[in-house]
């Protein structure tokens, strides 16, 4: 017996927006690797905090703030399910993925980074998988470590291990990478920085939208998620890290809520998560990121996986087979995103042309400047697919990019 196909169109019912129409077309939404759409029951989760529930969490005593409390604190335990994490006080809140990397780094810089110490990531990493590392770099003496990619986009490994030392203090890399689309091999990066007791920490921006990924099986020490990219609100992310890391890094942030108790002589802070959570948090993120989260789980994400994939072969094919069209990042295991470019059209006249069509995709340096510089080009035309994509979205992007073709001739 063969398990029945992921019903892509049942799923897609569950976004309004891709039921609207954009410049009097039908929306063909494929920017997803920016962000994902919002499922109609986190809007009504939403709505719903905001009508029944919305009080600060923590610190009340009465009715409402219990309700908004047990929310926040049933969502931690949602994302650590979610990420297959036991301890759920290994979860912490931050805005995204780029704020976790920055909480990370700052406990680097305070805790491990000297003169000479070296910290490894890739060519293919988003800027903020770069930046904070430089930033540490900077601050600490450490130095920054880059392992190449070759043509296809694929991380050179060999040279991954060739750079890996005793020197290394730590591993920062992506999942999946977002302009390429290319799945680096997570598992082996873990197994061999383990061997000599480095850390690592997993990029999963790109990667939890399109795969279920059991952290605690991958074993790696810090990984980090935003809730935008996995159908959930804006401004919410996750940080996961190793209870001995966490507890070893100093606040990130301080004020109130992430105190025990606090004198002109001296301030007390509480133990993880709450001391990395300065502030009234995002709890209208938190609330929407665990339904979001819940509607994931509630899918068959093996049988996703396997429809983004006939997606991504079919668009692939067809879009391969316009003259002039050049697709960057050829990897053999890659999620579903198509960076492209088509002779010497730029790639922001293309996301244009395909808009007038209803067609939303993203043209830019999608934040990896580095690798687009290795590759020769400054921009690229992406096309990113979710599982909520058909066939239909990519017959409609593959129209609109030999229409395109025509025009410009
Ligand atoms: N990092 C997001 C992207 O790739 C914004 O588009």
């Amino acid at each position: 017996m063969t398990a029945p196909a992921f019903d892509a169109a049942r799923a897609r019912a569950d976004f309004p927006i891709l039921a609207t129409e954009v410049r009097g077309k039908p929306l063909t939404y494929l920017d997803n690797a920016a962000t994902g759409q919002k499922p109609q029951v986190l809007i009504d989760a939403v709505e719903r905090y905001y009508r029944a529930e919305n009080s600060n969490i923590h610190r009340g005593v009465h009715y409402l703030s219990e309700q908004a409390t047990d929310a926040y604190e049933a969502a931690r335990a949602k994302v650590a399910q979610f990420i297959g994490i036991a301890d759920q006080d290994e979860i912490i809140f931050t805005r995204g993925t780029t704020e976790s990397i920055n909480l990370v780094a700052h406990g680097f810089i305070e805790t491990v980074f000297q003169a000479g110490d070296e910290i490894l990531i890739s060519h293919m990493e988003h800027h903020a998988n770069i930046v904070p590392w430089q930033i540490a770099a900077e601050k600490t003496g450490a130095i920054l470590k880059v392992v190449p990619v070759d043509d296809r986009g694929v991380l050179d490994m060999a040279a991954f291990e060739q750079m890996l030392s005793a020197k290394t203090k730590l591993v920062a890399i992506t999942h999946i990478s977002n302009a390429l689309g290319t799945i680096n091999p997570v598992e082996e990066i873990i197994e061999k920085a383990h061997a000599i007791d480095v850390p690592v920490l997993i990029d999963g921006a790109q990667s939890t939208p399109h795969m279920a990924v059991d952290v605690a099986a991958l074993g790696c020490d810090f990984f980090v998620f935003s809730g935008h990219k996995v159908f959930g609100p804006t401004g919410i992310g996750v940080l996961w890290g190793k209870r001995e890391w966490l507890e070893r890094f100093p606040p990130y942030q301080s004020g109130g809520d992430m105190i025990e108790k606090v004198d002109f002589d001296g301030t007390t802070y509480k133990g993880i998560p709450g001391k990395f959570e300065a502030g009234t948090p995002h709890i209208e993120g938190v609330v929407g990121l665990a339904v979001a989260i819940d509607y994931l789980m509630g899918l068959d994400r093996k049988g996703a996986l396997l429809h983004e994939a006939a997606l991504l072969k079919a668009a692939t094919e067809q879009l391969s087979a316009i003259d002039g069209l050049r697709i960057i990042g050829t990897s053999p295991h890659k999620a579903s995103v198509i960076s492209f470019l088509i002779n010497d059209i730029h790639p922001h006249d293309i996301g244009t042309f395909l808009d007038a069509d209803g067609v939303a995709i993203r043209a830019g340096h999608h934040c990896t400047q580095p690798l687009l510089k290795r590759f020769g080009v400054p921009a690229t035309a992406r096309a990113s697919f979710a599982f909520y994509n058909d066939f239909d979205d990519v017959d409609r992007l593959v129209k609109a990019v030999q229409k395109m073709q025509k025009f410009f001739g």
